[in-house]
């Protein structure tokens, strides 16, 4: 499977931040896939910077319906438009800001297929549910509501635990390894197919390769570091395949 290295911008840049994808474009990739999720207002500009570069767009939240009566929202037919090819879908932070339920990041997903986009659908325990050794349970169960009954196209996955997002923490080796591979059997049981499965929170350059190297860990979400483009072209660099 080709790796996919995303980046998620999260509510950070303003126009001034495409700079960042024109030097993003020249930097080499490899047999990687690279992936920028900026905010909304920068995602047609974002395409229309990387057009021609083979670096993907997406979108950070769309909402379960394809048009309607919903003020501020966005639909998945709408990112399409702006020229997103996936949409990232229940981040802890829209779980944690905006209540979004399994049901409803499952509602998403299934209107994200609807328009031929792509859901990074994230999953993740909290450092209450580690400790409680309850981080496989948490998971499964997420997996399990989040996801809808046929997996949609392209779909991937990103294991992101909380307590690992902006904090400079990262679990080991070996806790991303069993996590990665529950999450891959999962899947597999359930849909039969292969899908990605991605590992967030605080991915830098610095721990990027080590990262990349642990078995079932198919790319990267990276959040901060994925603003500059140094930072984020060094996390791709990072990866194996960018040699290929
Ligand atoms: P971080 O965020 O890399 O800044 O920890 C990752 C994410 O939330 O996707």
């Amino acid at each position: 499977m080709t790796p996919l290295i995303a980046g998620n911008w999260k509510m950070f840049g303003l126009k001034a931040a495409l700079a960042e994808l024109e030097a993003l474009k020249g930097a080499p990739r490899g047999g990687t896939e690279a992936l920028v999720c900026p905010p909304a207002t920068l995602l047609a500009g974002a395409a229309a910077t990387l057009a021609g570069s083979g670096i993907g767009v997406g979108g950070q939240d769309c909402h379960k319906a394809p048009e309607g009566a919903h003020t501020g929202d966005l639909s998945a037919g709408m990112l399409k438009d702006a020229g997103a090819s996936y949409v990232i879908l229940g981040h802890s932070e829209r779980r944690r800001d905006h209540g979004e339920s399994d049901a409803l990041v499952r509602a998403k997903a299934l209107a994200a297929a609807g328009a031929g986009l792509k859901p990074i659908v994230c999953v993740g325990e909290t450092i209450e549910e580690r400790n409680a050794g309850r981080e496989g349970e948490v998971v499964r169960a997420q997996l399990a509501a989040s996801l809808p009954d046929a997996a949609p196209g392209g779909l991937v996955i990103a294991y992101e635990p909380v307590w690992a997002i902006g904090t400079g923490l990262t679990p080991t080796n070996p806790q991303i390894e069993a996590m990665h591979a529950l999450i891959h059997a999962a899947l597999k049981a359930r849909f039969g197919v292969g899908v990605r499965v991605l590992y967030g929170g605080s991915v830098k350059p610095s721990n990027a390769a080590e990262i990349f190297a642990v078995a079932g860990v198919d790319g990267a979400l990276v959040g901060g570091a994925s603003l500059k483009a140094a930072d984020f072209s060094a996390i791709i660099k990072a990866h194996p395949a960018a040699a290929a």
